[in-house]
């Protein structure tokens, strides 16, 4: 297929390319900045310069290329991970007016298939308990003004994909050395600071950045038009045993445990997700429609 990616350039955007490489599609590459564009043209890719929040600039590009199909992978949110709600406001601008204009575009030039980025927090910032989730599980409302908003957006979104026929997939939190918020994870326990915010105890779903890509890749192929899956490992983990495991990875000691309070203070959203959280998310539908699996666990 002749692929348009929309977030090439994101973390999850660079490993889905090479994956959909592998797998013979062609590749558009799609980024605001002529820079950008050089560099993957320099690896091999057709880039295309155009900004999803401009919607005559985001239709040219679709008029001009025809792909047959749509990923979009457009969550942006600061390198190292989001701290602060008003954090995630661009990329409640991408889910409110740019994921739009893409389904928009990808419609008006006659796109087949269309693949969006979601992720865990879609279920709401709560204890779900202990039964994985599956697609069909209720989402919980926003507790806060702030987490309604981000939790709006994101779920808008997700619907307008839907509606438009195309997959939507709630990725766990991702894992692995070229993953930039674990690039900083161990940068901060090098220096042995305190990085457990109330020992971590939050349940929560992750990826590795490879298995993210390949069911990604598996979505497009194979996804249900219309339908929603839960991109995790098969085992949810907590927080804290995340955090070890990256530790040991780099040979330095247990991570140390900071107050919820203190945490609080710098980190707010971080704070507010390791304070009693669980989303166990479950993979079975994945699986079952698109024959992926996970190759690793968090340890
Ligand atoms: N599930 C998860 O755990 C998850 C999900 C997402 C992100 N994160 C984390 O968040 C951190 C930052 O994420 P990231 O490295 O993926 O980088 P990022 O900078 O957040 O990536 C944003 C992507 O969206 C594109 N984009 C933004 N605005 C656009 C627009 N108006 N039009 C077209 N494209 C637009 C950017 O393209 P250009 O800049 O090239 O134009 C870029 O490809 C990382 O630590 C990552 O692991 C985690």
């Amino acid at each position: 297929m002749r692929v348009l990616v929309a977030g090439a350039t994101s973390t999850l955007g660079r490993a889905t390319v090479d994956e959909l490489g592998r797998r013979g599609h062609e590749v558009l590459a799609l980024t605001r900045s002529e820079e950008a564009a050089r560099e993957l043209s320099g690896r091999g890719l057709t880039a295309l310069v155009g900004d999803v929040l401009d919607a005559s600039s985001i239709a040219s590009v679709l008029d001009r290329t025809r792909p047959d199909a749509v990923v979009s992978l457009l969550i942006k949110l600061p390198r190292n991970g989001p701290r602060r709600y008003r954090d995630y406001r661009d990329s409640r601008a991408l889910w409110d007016i740019g994921v739009p204009n893409l389904l928009a575009a990808a419609e008006a030039s006659g796109v087949s298939r269309i693949v969006g980025e979601s992720v865990l927090f879609a279920y709401g910032y709560l204890d779900h308990g202990e039964k994985h989730l599956t697609e069909d599980s209720p989402l919980a409302g926003g507790r806060t003004p702030a987490q309604r908003e981000v939790l709006d957006s994101l779920r808008g979104m997700e619907e307008r994909v839907r509606v438009a026929g195309g997959v939507v997939l709630r990725y766990g939190l991702f894992r692995g050395q070229a993953v930039p918020s674990e690039a900083y994870l161990a940068k901060v326990l090098k220096l042995r600071l305190p990085v457990l915010p109330g020992g971590g105890r939050s349940v929560l779903s992750f990826v590795a950045l490879d298995d993210a890509a390949r069911a990604t890749a598996a979505a497009l192929e194979r996804g249900r038009p219309g339908a929603t899956y839960n991109v995790c490992d098969d085992e949810p983990a907590e927080f804290g045993v995340y955090v070890r495991a990256v530790a040991t990875r780099h040979g330095l000691p247990r991570p140390r445990s900071v107050p919820l309070r203190l945490a609080g203070l710098v980190m707010p959203y971080i704070a507010m997700i390791l304070d009693g959280v669980r989303i166990p998310m479950a993979n079975g539908a994945a699986h079952r429609d698109l024959g992926w699996r996970p190759t690793s666990t968090v340890t």
